[in-house]
């Protein structure tokens, strides 16, 4: 317990890491697949306003927090609130690690299989009929394959967390988000010279305000939320790491900044190549692992760039996948006084064991069978995304607000931000506005599960 926290190396090294958690998945897989169904445009143009108004001051909330208290959620909440029940807060983020984790890993040891079949020039026989689809349907389903790339893909997430903060978070972080942007730069590239690029750009730029109801505004509004990976602590616990002098708010801009970038460069990369080979945007989850692999083999040296596209995917989700792992980590470190690599180790193996049965409900075998016709592990992100993340949210808005206090809080974010002046009552009115806004997606969530 004696040993001082560690620190980021640099603040550099602090935004690449924060931005390696943002970006992810969510970025590349879900924000296109949802605008696609959603109106484009105008699907768009909702979840860069909730970015702002919602997103950025529980940004602010959680680094702040984690930075004045220099501890894991749970040890955060503690100390800021006396020792009350606040720190269930804390825990509902541990629990949400565990839920995320184990599906979000499950997703990425299928970017590893794809970036693999990408190689083995596997994709040439994707291009007719539903062969993509069907391909896809059968690894998914399959009882040893995709369970095998699963644990790859956490044992990596353990090997990164196991090395700490500076030597395994940072490090890797700075060596993965340039390579993203990167290959993300050349596929974008790719994506507006193929021909009929320009309708794919019209449709997510200009907004289809009619294809736009209120069930995609709270998705929206959800996904503004898990794209800048808020409401479980990730924040927190990344903003422990960093020592009191550092600008809060100029680091917060930069995160939000290339969050949004990267998932609005992967839309651009994705819909100009879907246009252009006349496929339909309105596809859902399967546009990224089925339509992709089946328009790679019909574009100019889509054999290299199909390759690009799914590492691009992998990196994505392993940057983000040890952000989660980490909350989970620095818990057990803080608070029970665990060493790190026994707390890497033990829930490395939970989380992965839990992954393995959401791997298998997709196919031979879902726990939930007797239950519902949801699989496991939709269960596990439906959970998490629509009712816990949310909650978690809300819970820190309304704790800034009533518990911790503003006052307190803008001192926080003053040390080392002193141009920051913003009147009390503009940041009190901000977090009412951000909390009532995250309190109505999670009741609606709730009534539409009881209603
Ligand atoms: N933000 C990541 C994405 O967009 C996912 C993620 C990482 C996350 N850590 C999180 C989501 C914590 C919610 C909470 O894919």
């Amino acid at each position: 317990m004696a040993k001082p926290r560690e620190h980021w190396g640099s603040k550099a090294g602090f935004i690449l890491a924060a931005a390696g958690s943002a970006v992810g998945l969510g970025n590349i897989w879900k924000y296109p697949h949802m605008a696609g169904q959603h109106g484009g445009g105008a699907f768009t143009i909702v979840y860069l306003i909730c970015i702002l108004i919602v997103g950025l001051p529980i940004l602010l909330a959680e680094l702040s927090i984690g930075r004045r208290t220099q501890l894991n959620p749970v040890g955060a909440f503690k100390v800021l609130s006396d020792n009350s029940s606040w720190k269930w807060v804390g825990l509902l983020g541990v629990a949400s690690a565990f839920t995320i984790l184990s599906f979000y890993s499950v997703v990425g040891g299928w970017t590893l299989k794809y970036t693999l079949l990408a190689l083995t020039g596997a994709f040439n026989d994707f291009a007719v009929g539903d062969s993509a689809g069907k391909a896809f349907n059968a690894f998914v389903t399959n009882p040893i394959d995709p369970i095998i790339w699963h644990l790859v893909f956490m044992g990596l997430c353990v090997y990164i967390i196991n090395q700490g903060v500076k030597a395994g978070i940072e490090r890797w972080s700075k060596v993965l988000m340039p390579v993203l942007l990167g290959i993300l730069l050349l596929l974008v590239v790719r994506g507006i010279t193929l021909e009929g690029a320009g309708a794919g750009l019209r449709f997510l730029f200009s907004p289809k305000w009619s294809d736009l109801d209120a069930s995609a505004v709270v998705l929206a509004l959800g996904h503004s939320f898990f794209t800048i990976s808020l409401g479980m602590g990730t924040m927190i616990t990344y903003g422990s790491y960093l020592s009191r002098g550092s600008d809060l708010v100029q680091s917060a801009l930069w995160i939000i900044f290339l969050d949004t970038a990267i998932a609005l460069l992967a839309g651009v990369a994705i819909f100009t190549a879907v246009f252009a080979l006349g496929q339909n945007p309105a596809e859902g989850p399967g546009l990224i692992f089925v339509v992709l692999p089946s328009l790679f083999p019909q574009m100019p040296g889509g054999a290299i760039f199909a390759v690009m596209f799914f590492a691009l995917l992998f990196v994505a989700a392993l940057t983000s996948a040890i952000s989660i792992l980490e909350v989970v980590t620095a818990y057990f470190i803080d608070e029970k006084g665990w060493s790190r690599s026994r707390a890497t180790y033990t829930f490395g193996s939970i989380i992965g064991l839990i992954g393995v049965l959401a791997s298998l409900s997709n196919g031979s075998f879902n726990v939930l069978a007797p239950f519902t016709e949801l699989t496991f592990m939709d269960l596990l992100d439906k959970a998490s995304s629509k009712y816990m993340l949310p909650l978690g949210g809300m819970l820190t808005a309304i704790f800034v607000l009533v518990r911790w206090g503003i006052v307190r809080f803008m001192d926080e974010i003053k040390a080392g931000a002193a141009w920051f002046q913003l009147h009390r009552w503009a940041v009190t009115t901000i977090f009412t506005i951000a909390g009532s806004v995250v309190a109505y997606i999670f009741v609606r969530e709730l009534v539409a599960l009881f209603g």
